[in-house]
């Protein structure tokens, strides 16, 4: 039976619309022919997580498929990064607790966990490029990017002194980028300075400018056991209501001699990296971070979303926001996707 409202298709008369958009997407090779925004392999950076000991990885429970690599480990996967065609990794050291003090003075031991893993991937892997995070937290007993005064306030101009020696250390054991994430004013200028006095010139910095106070970092912080004994934040971390705001830092880092800028999280700030992206010339970089992955895996794991089409279509949404660059712990995954 006909309803009504069937059109009847043998007397249809065509409507004579001069603009038809579905022209360009009927079938794949027309849909590709005016893709707008491409993910590709060399926009991946990989975070991985290097513990002390050997022959173990452990699974961080709120991150699925990521793991603490023991240095012997971590060299294999880093290998098969390579083989996959992803050029960048970004390293995090989890120490543990009798490492920590006050003033964090282990991140700049010239044979710390960091410092040798540099070197290690350096020999193994040359030509991967090895991006180090420079803050405070995982050397820290209190779990801050800074340090912590005795009224619980965070000192800026003492904790970029300890940024500046890290980051020299970091060049010096062979990092190709030193990437300051912890958000104190003049780091960037400080650190710049730094490099260059001990003859790291060719040194890059990529900067966490908009960095956010965040709760999607629990779970890396769960990876590092680096969660803030104390408080919060947001004295340094930038208030998620702000985008302007960010703006500033991107202007203030940009001047102090970043090579390249970063958004973080990406997700739920995926205007903030159009509005970064286009008031830069520079490379932007935006970190699908830590509870970005443990939301989709969740999910995924439950059925509830297809996890292959998600990430794919989450890290193209960044690309097409305007980042260059996305630091993700799906890269293996998406690498894989990428390839077939
Ligand atoms: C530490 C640092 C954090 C992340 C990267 N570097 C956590 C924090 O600021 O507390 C988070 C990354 C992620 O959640 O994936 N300076």
């Amino acid at each position: 039976m006909t309803s009504s409202l069937t059109p009847d298709l043998k007397t249809h008369q065509s409507r004579s619309l001069p603009r038809r958009p579905r022209r360009l997407r009927r079938n794949p090779a027309l849909r590709k022919m005016v893709q707008e925004a491409h993910l590709s392999v060399e926009d991946l950076i990989y975070p991985l997580f290097v513990t002390e000991g050997e022959n173990t990885r452990v699974e961080v429970p709120s991150m699925p498929g990521s793991y603490r690599y023991t240095l012997d480990l971590l060299l294999a996967e880093v290998k098969e990064a390579s083989k996959l065609g992803i050029c960048s990794i970004a390293l995090f050291p989890a120490l543990p607790e009798d490492k920590k003090d006050a003033t964090a003075t282990e991140s700049y031991n010239p044979n710390g966990l960091v410092q040798r893993t540099i070197r290690a991937i350096k020999e193994t892997v040359p030509e991967m490029i090895v991006i180090t995070d420079v803050a405070l937290d995982p050397f820290s007993d209190q779990g801050h990017d800074g340090i912590v005064s005795e009224t619980g306030e965070i000192l800026n101009d003492e904790t970029v002194e300890v940024l500046v020696k890290m980051a020299v250390s970091q060049a010096a054991a062979g990092a190709d980028i030193v990437a300051p994430s912890d958000m104190m004013d003049g780091r960037i200028g400080a650190i710049r300075e730094g490099l260059d006095h001990a003859g790291y010139t060719n040194t890059g910095i990529l900067a966490y400018s908009a960095k956010y106070a965040s709760a999607y970092y629990g779970p890396f912080r769960d990876a590092l056991d680096s969660a803030p004994k104390f408080g919060d934040k947001k004295t340094y971390q930038m208030d998620a209501a702000n985008a302007r705001e960010a703006l500033t830092e991107i202007e203030l880092d940009i001047q102090e001699g970043a090579d390249m800028v970063m958004v973080k999280p990406a997700l739920a700030y995926l205007d903030v990296i159009h509005l970064v992206r286009q008031n830069t010339n520079l490379p932007v970089a935006a970190y699908n971070v830590s509870g970005e992955y443990a939301m989709i895996k969740a999910a995924a794991e439950k059925g509830w979303i297809d996890e292959e089409k998600i990430v794919m279509e989450t890290l193209t949404s960044m690309k097409r926001a305007g980042a260059d660059l996305i630091l993700s712990y799906f890269a293996k995954q998406v690498a894989q996707l990428l390839a077939e």
